[in-house]
């Protein structure tokens, strides 16, 4: 028997295709009367959220849409959002997007709830206290996996990150449904997906709460991610692929929200927030640097031995398993997707690259869960071969 672990999950998932026209029917039933789309306009413009508001007014129920959720979404549009929906009698909050719209969804209907803290308070892990609208969760792409998440991710000043961690932020239903992300452009499908498949890696091999489970689940993610990936890079419209991309994002999110994300994605986040970077290119052009700096770790180049032949089967059959042939793999995926192999092809400078270690470093919610220690130097190092690529 494993050691003892604690899993948490949504306790709804709606998986099928077309499946976003039931989300009124869904969100009637949790009682609300007056439900708010939280999207972002890019998405309204492609009439993406019509379906869903046409199906909730079929219920007979009010929807309003608030369409001004922003990449990296600011503490300011949040904040305008609550108010918005404590003004209009808002009982039920639908989030359509990708991460940021579903951040942005999860923590308004806790803070358009019951509860009496305001904003400041509630950043950390378990600061929450009191209780949530009604909140469903239907993303667009594969993806953050926050349909499944417990976190929200916010930026406050100019370029701060703050995330609030707690159990309320977990939707009533996730609402998978493939048809929607038909329309992601490649480099967006792409970059999306690797995001995914680091979401499942820094799962599988996190320091500290990592456990039977979200094992299970980051390896039956990365075997869905792989096989698809190239198939919806290729043809947009194959909606077998794209089915298969949401529910292994889904699976990738359930495991990281129990055995949280790392290295990778600490060394991400300043470059997505100083150089507007996407979220999951930024995470993409840090991995296969990550992944050899960690394999210097025996306990994590042995966990590395069994994800390297689900991702790569066939590079792992004629070269073995050992984390640099995963490594490779990666940065021959985005050379094959055509994204960005290095830091400066996204508009970053040498004498940058000090700065974004000391920002790294400061990510400690999830740098400690690395299994090899990061110090100030190695995240140098590691942006530095990001830059050299
Ligand atoms: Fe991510």
């Amino acid at each position: 028997m494993s050691k003892g672990f604690l899993f948490s999950t949504v306790p709804n998932i709606l998986c099928e295709l077309g499946s976003s026209t039931k989300v009124g029917e869904l969100i009637k039933k949790l009682g609300t009367k007056h439900a708010m789309i939280v999207t972002d306009p890019g998405l309204r413009k492609l009439g993406l959220t019509d379906k869903i508001q046409a199906g909730i007014e079929k219920e007979g129920l009010k929807c309003s849409v608030f369409d001004k959720v922003a990449e990296d979404p600011p503490e300011s549009i949040v904040l305008e959002l609550i108010q918005k929906c404590k003004e209009i009698g808002v009982d039920g909050i639908v989030g359509v997007g990708g991460g940021s719209s579903m951040d942005t969804a999860k923590v308004t209907a806790f803070m358009a709830g019951k509860t009496s803290q305001t904003m400041a308070e509630v950043y950390g892990v378990g600061k929450t206290v009191g209780s949530r609208l009604p909140l469903i969760q239907v993303p667009t792409t594969a993806g953050t996996g926050s349909e499944v998440t417990d976190i929200s991710v916010i930026t406050t000043g100019v370029a701060e990150k703050k995330g609030v961690v707690g159990p309320q932020l977990y939707a009533d239903y996730a609402v998978l449904d493939g048809d929607l992300t038909l329309s992601l452009p490649p480099k967006v499908s792409a970059a999306t997906g690797i995001d995914a498949m680091v979401h499942a890696i820094e799962a599988y091999t996190s320091k500290f709460k990592k456990n039977v489970l979200s094992d299970v689940l980051a390896r039956e993610a990365l075997k869905l991610l792989s096989e698809n990936i190239r198939r919806v890079c290729e043809d947009g419209q194959d909606r077998d692929a794209r089915g298969g991309m949401l529910l292994g994002s889904l699976y990738a999110g359930m495991a990281f929200a129990n055995s949280p994300c790392a290295a990778v994605h600490a060394l991400a986040y300043p470059i997505g927030s100083h150089f507007h970077v996407p979220h999951g290119l930024s995470n993409s052009l840090m991995l296969p640097h990550v992944l050899r700096f960690n394999g210097g770790e025996p306990k994590a180049a042995l966990m590395y031995r069994d994800l390297t032949g689900i991702l790569f089967p066939a590079e792992a059959a004629i070269q073995g398993t050992d984390v640099m042939v995963m490594a490779d793999g990666f940065t021959q995926l985005s050379h094959d997707l055509k994204i960005p192999v290095n830091l400066s092809q996204v508009g970053i400078k040498e004498t940058d690259l000090e700065f974004l270690a000391t920002e790294a470093m400061k990510v400690d919610r999830l740098m400690p869960n690395n299994p090899r220690e990061v110090k100030l130097q190695d995240a140098l190092d590691l942006y530095t071969k990001a830059y050299h690529n």
